[in-house]
């Protein structure tokens, strides 16, 4: 379950009702799948093949066509991040620089875990720690960036409308 940091007072939002309160505030989508109907053999796997992937992906089927249909998303893929890329310092630190998209931010966490850094709308920061089981959507034209938690890794399914609608303006 996420939990929400904000960035000024360090304070912590941590049980679930509230979180998602919060959340709805915000306009934030934000909807707990659980990892529970996963198959074992995929957890903690962080360089899953094409064939994995595309398992997962039909492990979740039910729920990533129905926000799809609601949201307008026409592709789904995995994303892993891990110590086993060899660029990842390179890549967090472009993770860190604040941006927006024109579409939608949607990912679900599957493995491991990932912190949403969001401008809110009274223009207070916060982060959102995502944990296995988490999906979050940050609407189009929040500010934010992304970065990993301790642990240094995570697996998950991104959801958008299109290439271009995802792409980072700095
Ligand atoms: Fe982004």
């Amino acid at each position: 379950m996420a939990q929400v940091r904000f960035h000024d007072t360090n304070e912590y939002i941590s049980s679930a009702e509230e979180v998602v309160t919060f959340l709805n505030s915000q306009e934030i989508i934000y909807e707990n799948w659980g990892v529970d109907r996963l198959d074992p053999k995929h957890r903690d796997n962080y360089s899953p093949t094409d064939e994995e992937k595309q398992e997962i992906l039909d492990t979740f089927k039910a729920e990533i066509d129905e926000i799809s249909k609601r949201r307008g998303y026409l592709t789904a893929d995995i994303i892993v991040l891990s110590d086993k890329i060899p660029n990842l310092d390179e890549l967090l630190t472009k993770f860190k620089g604040e941006h927006h998209h024109t579409d939608d931010e949607c990912r679900f966490c599957v493995d491991g875990h990932g912190i949403f850094a969001i401008k809110g709308k009274d223009g207070r920061y916060f982060d959102v720690e995502l944990s296995p089981g988490d999906l979050i959507s940050v609407p189009p034209n929040y500010r934010h960036y992304f970065t990993l938690m301790d642990d240094r890794k995570i697996k998950a399914i991104r959801l958008f409308v299109t290439p271009a609608g995802w792409e980072a303006i700095y």
